[in-house]
């Protein structure tokens, strides 16, 4: 912390309580936030439906020029306050002396952040779903009918979402009442490195058929003509998800982070990480769309409706399918518990609850606002909540949040994150705390102060407009 914040009272401070024990812990941890759905559902299905490379073109520009240095920026914050989001700003504003108006950005991301897990624990309760089918050999030589039969009627069932929504909810409560020693780390050290294997897995496999370079193709040779400005926002919208940026659930994780940690070299891993991962997933699935003749732009089902198909065709495939709808869940499950890790952390500290009522009664708000989305798959698929609005015609209760959290409030929430750490901090104690100097420190501040809010802009108002 800067000499400066220490000289105010900051009385919820954590100094003294546990960080995380090793750099590597972090990583993994923090890779656990970025890498989940969003990296192996979501990514394929809106780069098929956005017309593959030059979507994948802007959303790596994204990640780059936009999300690696607003992912600086947050997790800095975040140790630099050791607080939950909402304190941090507040203390922060108190500190640098700047409005304390800033704390509406802590609490614009513990709205988004929460928002978001309403309808990813319902994805995440596909993939328990899944695990089920995988495990009674339900993918064996199965043909593409019966596959998207199967997805169907999950989704038609609201009783089998609500089971699976409700068990996926109780697992994110039962790892968060635990802290972030016991279980966090536990889970997140041995998993993520196997997800990884098994994605490696399952692109080799994609590679012995016959479309691989259809999909290679599909996936690296941009054609701008097939990019809307709608798909512009989606990338750029996807690039915060994806990096969990913009809902100051990287905060909340810096703020355990240990003070010799580069945070520079930190970021830089787990942008590359998170990367590599959505475009491994894209290299095993597309191949399968284009070998089965199936639709890249099929939407939400993209994954559920393709890998099956290749389960049930490879030697060992029942193993393998359990293997990988288990660790997406365990992908899904290490993201979902940073989105609520800020609501709790605050629950914490402002109420005097003890982390596990916290994690109790977090939960079961989330779980509530999520039969939104539940209904909205099948006995409200055809309401439009807030269709007055044209942003938001046509749109369920489910495609509203995703709209509303993805495309507005995070990429919002960035913007503040990097206007704060831009505008209203020292540049001097930036420099000091990222251990940069010279060229690279004037690059970061060229990206933070103008590049990053610059372009965040210019998407934002060109799609109001
Ligand atoms: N990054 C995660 C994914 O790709 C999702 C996620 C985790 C997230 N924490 C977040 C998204 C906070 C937004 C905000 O699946």
């Amino acid at each position: 912390m800067s000499s400066q914040a220490q000289s105010i009272q900051m009385p919820h401070s954590r100094q003294g309580s546990p960080m995380w024990s090793s750099r590597l812990a972090f990583i993994l941890a923090a890779t656990g936030s970025a890498v989940g759905l969003g990296n192996i559902w979501k990514f394929p299905y809106i780069t098929g439906e956005n017309g593959g490379g030059a979507f994948v073109i802007v959303y790596l520009l994204c990640i780059a020029m936009i999300g690696l240095p607003i992912l600086i920026a947050e997790i800095y914050l975040g140790r630099r306050g050791r607080m939950s989001p909402i304190n941090t700003m507040k203390y922060l504003a108190r500190a640098d002396g700047s409005s304390p108006h800033w704390k509406y950005l802590g609490w614009m991301g513990v709205l988004a952040a929460f928002l978001i897990l309403s309808f990813y624990s319902v994805i995440g309760g596909w993939s328990i779903a899944y695990v089920g089918h995988a495990v009674s050999g339900d993918f064996n030589l199965a043909d593409s009918a019966t596959i998207g039969a199967m997805f169907g009627s999950m989704l038609q069932s609201p009783s089998t979402l609500l089971t699976w929504h409700s068990v996926f909810v109780l697992m994110v409560v039962a790892i968060l009442s635990g802290g972030i020693r016991g279980g966090l780390e536990k889970t997140v050290n041995i998993l993520m490195p196997l997800l990884f294997l098994l994605l490696l897995v399952m692109v080799g496999y994609a590679m012995s058929t016959s479309e691989f370079m259809r999909a290679v193709d599909f996936l690296f040779t941009p054609d701008f003509s097939k990019l809307s400005t709608e798909g512009v926002l989606t990338a750029l919208g996807h690039a915060f998800f994806t990096l969990s940026l913009g809902s100051c659930a990287m905060m909340a994780y810096g703020s355990f982070l240990p003070k010799e940690v580069s945070i520079v070299k930190t970021s830089v891993a787990i942008a590359v990480v998170d990367t590599l991962v959505a475009l491994l997933a894209g290299l095993a699935i597309f191949p399968l769309v284009f070998a089965n003749g199936m639709e890249p732009g099929a939407g939400p089902g993209l994954i559920f409706q393709t890998l099956p198909l290749a389960f049930g065709q490879m030697p060992a495939g029942t193993l393998f399918a359990s293997l990988f709808f288990f660790l997406l869940l365990v992908a899904a499950i290490t993201s979902a518990i940073s989105m609520l890790e800020p609501a709790i952390e605050w629950l914490e500290e402002q109420r005097g609850i003890n982390r596990r009522l916290a994690a109790v009664i977090a939960g079961v708000a989330v779980w509530s606002v999520g039969l939104l989305s539940v209904f909205s798959l099948n006995t409200w698929a055809d309401f439009y909540p807030l269709s007055f609005m044209p942003v938001f015609a046509e749109k369920t209760f489910f495609d509203v949040i995703d709209y509303l959290t993805a495309n507005i409030m995070l990429p919002l929430g960035g913007l503040f994150i990097v206007l704060y750490v831009g505008r209203c901090m020292k540049p001097e104690i930036l420099s000091q705390e990222l251990g940069l100097k010279g060229m690279p420190f004037r690059l970061l501040m060229f990206l933070i102060r103008y590049l990053s809010p610059a372009l965040v802009m210019v998407v934002f108002i060109y799609n109001l407009i």
